[in-house]
């Protein structure tokens, strides 16, 4: 089969997005799939065989010429994180096209792009929590005082489609409630202001293949950051990170029925990620949000778990191309 595999994309996170296609594409088993790696961002979309070679697709048909042989796709591995890649955006068209890929279709990547949004989504699953938080819109009418007023401190200011804490801040005092949302704004016209949870920190890959779902082994987050910031996500050894994290028994099992739970209600499919918190008075889950295309990082989650299971990425990989693209 012929593959495309896309990365780049128009947010920060295109850094990341790079990363996580290097270890895709080294872990793609050749034997059963001929892989093209296509760079797309806002000079366009290009197959770059080598350093002075940029070989433009044709948007019309998602194909690309090569030596005067034109090459289509039997089915795309999307590497992008943020827009275009885990928006929807990519999703539609590559349905309008009839062609399949790897991800979550195209609502449900919408949808879990938008935190405000997935929140509402998920808030009625059983023994499921989310921090009390105000939604807000760059050109709306906001009232700051009284969001001061609504929420405790501290916060969490987040572009509400944001990723990998790009344009994030946690607010100790409300006097800085305003640098933060500025800096949010920069990024999104969306924002997300959250109550802190004070908890331990998690983030757990689902996977769904043959009807069955199969949950990873959690991993537990402990920053030495004031929070788990970009810096932190992508500087080895900046953070400590424990795989498979210790949970009891009953949380184990109530994690596992919570995280099931989101993926089904949002009819998820492939390989998705959710982080938590277990709340450290009483131990409640608290959901923080969903990543429909996970980073695949040397320092990511994703790969991590994949180790703790015993699967190699190639095993992993080459499951999800056939659950999702035959
Ligand atoms: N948004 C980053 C890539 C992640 O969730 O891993
Ligand atoms: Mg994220």
């Amino acid at each position: 089969k012929t593959i495309a595999l896309l990365t780049g994309g128009t947010t920060g996170e295109w850094v990341v997005s790079v990363k996580s296609a290097a270890t895709i594409i080294q872990n793609i088993d050749a034997d059963l799939y001929d892989v093209y790696k296509i760079m797309l961002n806002d000079k366009g979309w290009f197959y770059e065989p080598a350093d002075s070679i940029k070989i433009e697709i044709d948007k019309n048909d998602f194909s690309l010429t090569l030596e005067g042989r034109k090459i289509k796709f039997d089915g795309v591995f999307i590497a992008i994180h943020g827009s275009p890649g885990e928006d929807g955006k990519l999703q539609g068209y590559f349905d309008m096209l009839n062609i399949p890929y790897t991800t979550c279709d195209a609502l449900t990547s919408s949808i879990t792009m938008n935190k405000g949004y997935t929140k509402a989504i998920v808030e009625g699953i059983d023994h499921l929590y989310t921090a009390k938080s105000v939604q807000i819109f760059k050109d709306g009418n906001y009232d700051i005082n009284q969001i001061k007023q609504n929420l405790r401190l501290p916060y969490f200011v987040k572009p509400n489609s944001g990723g990998s804490s790009i344009g994030m801040s946690k607010v100790k005092h409300a006097d800085d409630l305003e640098n933060a949302l500025e800096k949010a704004f920069q990024e999104d016209s969306q924002v997300l202001i959250e109550e802190f949870v004070s908890g331990r920190e998690f983030s757990i890959g689902v996977f769904s293949a043959k009807g069955k779902i199969t949950v990873l082994p959690t991993t537990e987050v402990i920053p030495t950051n004031e929070f788990f910031d970009f810096e932190a996500k992508y500087t080895p050894g900046s953070t400590q990170e424990i795989t498979p994290g210790n949970m009891s028994d009953e949380e184990y099992s109530r994690v596992h029925q919570i995280v099931k739970d989101i993926y089904k209600k949002l009819n998820c499919r492939g390989i998705v990620r959710i982080d938590y918190f277990l709340e450290h008075e009483t131990g409640k889950f608290y959901f923080i949000e969903i990543n429909t295309i996970p980073g695949q990082t040397a320092t990511s989650f994703i790969p991590q778990q994949v180790a703790a299971m015993g699967l190699t990425l190639k095993q992993f990989y080459a499951d999800l191309m056939k659950e999702t693209i035959g």
